[in-house]
């Protein structure tokens, strides 16, 4: 199944409470979060206050996207905050495996995230741990880039590695998700759509949101039916 995952990360922070109602009445299912530090990522964003803000606002799940150093110093603040999954990156991560252990433990959705420039296949030892991996289909930091074709490749190598596995985790998909990119997207096996500019570039989230998902839905239908002969 797909779900549109608006980034509020493009948003109008001044009415995030409005923004996030016009996203969800557009069909939009999980809230993403981008949480950047200026260190992992050369840009600052927000942290726990503003989830704990949202968490007022929104039953939805609050899918935190952490771009930043030393993840596991923050995980108990964004649990008290009111967080649902966090994702942390492959690349931030000394001890992986641990930090996803204790994203669990405060009783979170742990989930990983990799660069472009990061394969798959390292992820092999910890994909029984996680409920969803986050494919970075640009280099994370910014919203509005341009999305890497590569990234499609890599949403095929995790659909085949679940089969493999026999796992159940889902599939991300973050940066430059729009409605140019969305189709190739859910065919190649994205299912949890992040789209931060395409929702709420232009102040029309609602409009937006329920356009993409329609798009990505005919596209999932299509994928599930096999190809036309
Ligand atoms: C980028 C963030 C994304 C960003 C995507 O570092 O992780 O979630 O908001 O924005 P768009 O959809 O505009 O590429
Ligand atoms: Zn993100």
């Amino acid at each position: 199944m797909v779900e549109l995952a608006p980034s509020i990360l493009s948003a109008d922070f001044a009415r995030l409470a409005d923004e996030v109602a016009a996203a969800e009445r557009g069909g939009g299912t999980v809230i993403h979060v981008d949480v950047m530090d200026g260190h992992f990522v050369p840009n600052i964003t927000l942290g726990p206050p503003v989830v704990k803000s949202l968490r007022k606002v929104t039953t939805l799940p609050l899918d935190c996207h952490l771009m930043i150093e030393n993840p596991d110093e923050f995980i108990p603040e964004f649990a008290d905050a009111g967080a649902d999954w966090i994702s942390v990156h492959y690349e931030a991560c000394r001890h992986l495996h641990r930090t996803l252990e204790l994203i669990a433990q405060h009783g979170m959705q742990p989930a990983v995230v990799i660069n472009p420039a990061t394969e798959v296949a390292v992820l092999r030892p910890i994909l029984g741990m996680v409920h969803h991996v986050l494919v970075m289909s640009v280099n994370p930091g910014f919203g509005g880039q341009k999305f890497i074709p590569y990234s499609l490749t890599k949403l095929r190598q995790l659909r085949e590695l679940r089969q493999e596995l026999g796992l159940s985790y889902r599939i991300e998909v973050d940066g430059g998700v729009a409605h140019d990119t969305i189709v190739s997207v859910v065919e190649n096996g994205g299912e949890l759509l992040v789209a931060g500019n395409a929702v709420f570039g232009d102040g029309k989230a609602e409009q937006n949101a329920r356009e993409l998902l329609d798009t990505a839905r005919k596209a999932a239908e299509v994928e599930s039916w096999g190809p036309v002969a």
